[in-house]
């Protein structure tokens, strides 16, 4: 009889055991994260409209490494950042820099990646400084660090805010200005991986600055913040990011 109740007794606790375990792989907590899908090959589309690219591997990678879900979602750049803030989403993963300014209103992660700012012209035209775009229509995204650093070095030129950096490129690529400026890995992607534009423009230089990339988060969400901080450190640690810039930069 005592072996018997010890039987049942043991069988109760694989019971639960397993219970709560299956409890743990079915309910994955689930994360809506926002990328404006504009910024190749970090954000972007592809054919079948899927959102896919450097930053989209990276936070899927990191959710992985910590056991989380996420939706990642293709959400304009303009306004991005107030959805976040209304928690319309949990995570921004859009190539943001982390600015003293930003972080005043939202939390970042530690650093992912690292960028420096490019300035494409024309093929056949040179400029090497930011001085050289005195007199010059410059594009670039709206409110991106690009058109901060072209207000910052409070050059005389003519800045052209478009909502997407395509438009942009194009706007160059028809002589309707003169160059454009962005995030390096965006310039190269233009300039050497896009059929349309080969041998039509030059990625003239970079700045000396650099800039680092956080995924942004509302303020006060420590949990989730030390989460995907736990995760980015997981990916870094087992070479990913090596991995995901091979796939996507060709580095
Ligand atoms: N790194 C720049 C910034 O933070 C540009 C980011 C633009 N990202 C995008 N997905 N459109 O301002």
């Amino acid at each position: 009889m005592k072996s018997v109740c010890r039987f049942l007794l043991g069988c109760g606790a694989l019971l639960l055991g397993l219970t709560v375990c299956a409890g743990q792989t079915f309910a994955k907590e689930k994360y809506i994260v926002a990328s404006d899908c504009t910024w190749p090959p970090m954000e972007f589309l592809n054919d079948q409209k899927q959102v896919q690219g450097y930053s989209t591997d990276f936070i899927r990678a990191v959710a992985e490494a910590v056991g989380i879900e996420v939706e990642v979602r293709n959400i304009a750049w303009d306004g991005i950042f107030g959805g976040v803030a209304t928690g319309q989403y949990d995570i921004v993963a859009s190539s943001t820099t982390i600015t003293e300014e930003r972080k005043k209103q939202f939390d970042f992660t530690d650093p992912y990646f690292e960028v420096h700012q490019a300035v494409i012209v024309p093929a056949g035209k040179q400029v090497s400084t930011l001085a050289d775009l005195k007199g010059k229509k410059v594009g670039g995204q709206i409110a991106t660090t690009g058109i901060f650093v072209m207000r910052n070095a409070k050059v005389d030129c003519e800045l052209k805010e478009y909502d997407d950096v395509g438009l942009a490129i194009q706007d160059l690529v028809g002589g309707r200005i003169d160059a454009v400026i962005c995030d390096d890995p965006v310039a190269m992607y233009y300039v050497n991986m896009k059929k349309d534009y080969a041998g039509k423009l030059n990625l003239s230089f970079k700045t000396e600055d650099k800039e680092l990339y956080g995924f942004t988060i509302k303020k006060g969400r420590e949990d989730l913040l030390k989460k995907l901080n736990e995760g980015i450190a997981k990916v870094k640690a087992a070479g990913l990011d090596k991995e995901f810039a091979k796939k996507w930069m060709g580095q």
